[in-house]
């Protein structure tokens, strides 16, 4: 019986191994291991042996029948890798193709700005100073000096969240937060989002950007604020660029100035963006009241200080040649794509 088993196990190896399908392989599974298989038979036979036979007997079969399935399990294995690479061939797939590339996003522009304004600020020596967007009266207006009936109190130019709560119409405010918590030598700069009630146009939208200015310490002066503004301007626009100051009032500051910078479209010639006049408005300045820094504990006998604020937005137009405000919060996609040189 042995020698029979043995044979049948090497018809079953040449068979299997010669078979081309998976249909094929099944069916000479079903012959060589099936219900009604030789094998099977052999087994069935098991019955009219003795007790003491079985055992062996039963062993060489089951030795047998492992054989054969160990031989199918390999031979579909190899058959199914075959189908798989067959399908791949046949479906053209070309797996030398490039890819689709990853689109990148691009940094907003006023994002590139304020991070280029920070730059040019740390590379001076400032630190940077954060400060909140919404704020109370004290920190916007009371300690800044502001009149009791100034007119940008008015619920119509601010918007007020509650009573003594709003959304902070300057970063002037981060002057106040700085000096209350420090004593000279200050030197920060303070970007960040600002609010007014005004009408979105070409120049205005009811949230924009500027960053502030603060450097108090002894024997501070007008013409620390005018080297400071320069060489911002300089390093932001071009070596070119000049800067130059109007005699302006803001409550905070003694004596006080806006300050222009020449036109970046006609370099101070006079065109139909500075409207001939050669220069571009683009924030306040001025030395820091007295009244200020006695407020908030600073001796005013010994330090005195200069802050300026600008526009952030006003800056990214003018330095991008974007045709107004407005765009700059549209998230429109055509117009966002053409900053990723910055990436
Ligand atoms: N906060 C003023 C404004 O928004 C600008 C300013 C800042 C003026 C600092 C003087 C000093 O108009």
């Amino acid at each position: 019986m042995e020698t029979k088993l043995n044979q049948i196990v090497i018809a079953a190896e040449t068979a299997i191994k010669g078979a081309q399908s998976i249909h094929e392989l099944m069916n000479l599974k079903s012959e060589y291991i099936g219900k009604k298989s030789e094998v099977m038979n052999v087994m069935k036979t098991l019955g009219s042996l003795s007790p003491e036979e079985r055992p062996a007997v039963g062993k060489i079969i089951n030795i047998a029948k492992q054989k054969i399935e160990a031989l199918i399990d390999e031979k579909e294995n190899d058959l199914k890798e075959k189908e798989y690479l067959k399908t791949l061939q046949d479906s053209k797939l070309d797996m030398g193709m490039p890819g689709y590339a990853i689109q990148y996003g691009s940094l907003h522009p006023l994002t590139i700005v304020w991070r280029e304004i920070e730059d040019i600020f740390i590379s001076m020596g400032f630190d940077i100073a954060e400060g909140y967007d919404i704020e109370d009266e004290f920190h916007n207006f009371d300690a800044l000096n502001t009149p009791e009936d100034h007119p940008s109190r008015n619920l119509a130019d601010t918007f007020y969240i509650k009573d003594d709560v709003l959304l902070r119409t300057q970063t002037s405010t981060v002057q106040i937060r700085t000096m209350e918590k420090y004593q000279p030598p200050i030197k920060i700069i303070s970007p960040g989002r600002c609010y007014r009630n005004d009408r979105p146009d070409a120049s205005h939208s009811p949230a924009f950007h500027q960053v502030e200015a603060l450097v108090v310490d002894e024997n501070i002066t007008f013409q620390d604020l005018r080297d400071t503004l320069n060489t911002f301007v300089k390093k932001m626009f071009g070596s070119h660029m000049k800067s130059r100051f109007r005699p302006h009032f803001f409550p905070f500051t003694e004596p006080s100035a806006e300050i222009d910078i020449s036109c970046v479209n006609c370099g101070g010639k006079g065109c139909a963006i500075c409207k001939n006049s050669g220069w571009l408005e683009m924030g306040g300045a001025g030395m820091v009241d007295p009244n200020v820094l006695n407020k908030l504990g600073i001796d005013a006998e010994k330090y005195s200080g200069f802050a300026f604020g600008l526009g952030i937005d006003r800056i990214t137009i003018l330095k991008y040649n974007i045709p107004g405000l407005r765009i700059l919060y549209e998230n429109d996609i055509r117009f966002l794509k053409q900053f990723t040189f910055n990436n």
